[in-house]
């Protein structure tokens, strides 16, 4: 758009043109048995303690990936005061110098494509698919942010009215210190948004990645280095919930980029509350119960393949994906059979295949919990259709895709993030009903819509409380941009990611008035 010229979105890979996929494949194999991938605190300064080595393993195979020394609390604190003194230089350089050097990261991201595409299939479980998607999202933030960097943070500011003899100007600046708090769902595209993003505004950041996913962090926050943004300005902190806190309760902090669960978000904003020091911004993006509706005026292959799409794509584990599908009654059971006819089709298994459509959830907690949820839907005695795993998925943590009919959304008491897909009947006259049953879960992410009735349309948009409503597609894989993305309620703060709000957020706003 005309807001910022010379920005297009990454080109991506074409999986589909095997002059591309043939090489991209035998690379990804060589890489497969290569074993050195190491994550650890950025080293700032020398520490006499130092944390617990751990290994990470593939969610698929269980095989070894690498190993992650995490942030001990004394690497924390030298952390918190590199960044602290680092920070004015970082914000004086201006939106332009800091813009380029994003660019230079996000060249170093597509130059490092092949690495970056093994680690995040072998770390994450990713299949090749995702890890491309993937790649490309944390591409456009970077150049996204960039451009907004360029737009917002210009010396001269904007120059405001006011009469004749004064002179008004207001400039935007960083705030300090953010630590930008992460999930193991999209381990490098939501990780460098929630970098960038504050780093983009005139902050200095501690990166935490989710404990699952350090790897494809620390490599990404080497590239960082490597463009130049200096080892200061942004510093890789691995480790668990506990080194998040540790990070958030610090009174030097000026505020919190974070994305993951709601329980975590609450529990991020009491620490932020309670702590000395400046009053700190959060900016959450959190959890779904996200829904899709279908009427009888849908068109069937199309509601089957966003539906299935939305529900299984990534494993379900896409805070934008489908939980549950509400099916108008006269069509419900034709709808379906055809669902079920595409859900069987699915391919399951190893991520470093190319034909597999659903690979593991993340780990044995994440399958625990749904497999319980899934028993507990057994035990009561609904109707549920599922698929049978493969051999080879013995290895790994992989959950049984399902399909479980409900009376309502209201039946699910918390967020089940995988494979499991919840339908819903509903009779013609019931639309609103169904929309405020949505509304009443408190969430407020994703919405689909597939309907012919332009009535129906606008009546959803209207009476939806949500964050990112699509009609007659699927719910999920929101383009930096296009689809600025983020929830309401319970799904999030806001400011949306890929959104011309989001670098503003982190900013302070500052005014001179001068009687000239
Ligand atoms: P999580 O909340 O368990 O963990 C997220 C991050 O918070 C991790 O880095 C974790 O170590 C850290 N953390 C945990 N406790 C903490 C504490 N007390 N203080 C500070 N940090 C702490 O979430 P997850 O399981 O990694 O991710 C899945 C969740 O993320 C799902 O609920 C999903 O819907 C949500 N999600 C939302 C979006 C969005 O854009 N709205 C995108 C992706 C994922
Ligand atoms: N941005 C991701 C999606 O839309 C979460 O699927």
């Amino acid at each position: 758009g005309e807001l910022f010229p010379g920005r297009t979105n990454s080109a991506g890979v074409d999986l589909a043109d095997p002059l591309v996929r043939g090489p991209l494949e035998t690379v990804l194999g060589e890489l497969a048995k290569v074993d050195t991938w190491i994550a650890e605190p950025t080293a700032i300064s020398q520490t006499s303690s130092k944390g617990e080595l751990r290994e990470i393993r593939s969610p698929a195979t269980d095989v070894l990936v690498g190993t992650c020394r995490d942030a001990s609390p004394g690497e924390a604190d030298a952390a918190i005061e590199a960044a602290l003194a680092a920070q004015p230089k970082w914000d004086a350089l201006g939106g332009t110098a800091r813009a380029d050097l994003l660019d230079k990261v996000a060249d170093l991201y597509e130059e490092n494509r092949d690495l970056f595409l093994s680690v995040c299939q072998r770390e994450a479980g990713k299949t090749l698919t995702d890890a491309v998607l993937e790649l490309r999202e944390a591409v456009d933030f970077l150049r996204y942010y960039a451009a907004e960097a360029r737009r917002l943070f210009t010396p001269e500011g904007e120059e405001l009215p006011g009469p004749t003899g004064e002179s008004n100007r207001l400039t935007l600046h960083g705030r300090g210190v953010f630590v930008a708090i992460s999930p193991w769902n999209f381990p490098l595209a939501i990780f460098t948004g929630l970098v960038a993003g504050p780093l983009a505004a005139g902050n200095t950041v501690l990166a935490k990645p989710a404990e699952q996913t350090p790897l494809i962090a620390g490599y990404a926050i080497d590239l960082f280095h490597q463009a130049g943004v200096p080892t200061q300005v942004v510093q890789l902190l691995p480790g668990d919930g506990a080194v998040g806190a540790r990070l958030t309760s610090d009174p030097r902090i000026a505020g919190v980029a974070f994305t993951g669960s709601t329980e975590t978000a609450r529990a991020i904003n009491r620490t932020l509350a309670e702590r000395d020091g400046p009053l700190a911004i959060l900016v959450a993006e959190t959890g779904g119960q996200n829904a899709m509706i279908v009427d009888s005026s849908a068109l069937p292959e199309q509601v089957t393949r966003d539906v299935v799409a939305s529900a299984f794509q990534s494993a379900g584990q896409r805070c934008s994906a489908l939980r549950v599908l509400y099916l108008q009654d006269d069509i419900a059971d034709g709808m379906l059979a055809m669902i079920r006819g595409a859900f069987d089709a699915l391919v399951i298994g190893d991520p470093a295949d190319l034909s597999t459509d659903v690979g593991p959830v993340i780990d044995a907690e994440a399958k625990a919990a749904l497999d319980g949820h899934i028993a507990a839907m057994k035990a009561a005695g609904r109707t549920v259709w599922q698929r049978e795993l493969p051999e080879i998925c013995a290895a790994g943590t992989f959950v049984v895709p399902t399909i479980v009919e409900i009376d309502s959304i209201a039946d699910l008491s918390r967020e089940n993030f995988g494979p499991v897909l919840h339908v819903v009947r509903f009779g013609a006259g019931e639309l609103d009903a169904v929309i405020d049953a949505i509304n009443a879960t408190g969430f407020g992410l994703t919405l689909g819509l597939h309907s012919r009735i332009d009535a129906t349309r606008r009546r959803v948009q209207e009476r939806a409380r949500v964050g990112n409503f699509y009609v007659n597609r699927n719910q999920i894989g929101a383009v930096v941009g296009s689809q600025p993305f983020g929830g309401e309620g319970l799904s999030g703060t806001g400011p949306k990611a890929g959104g011309p709000h989001y670098v503003a957020r982190f900013a302070t706003e500052r005014v001179v008035c001068i009687d000239t």
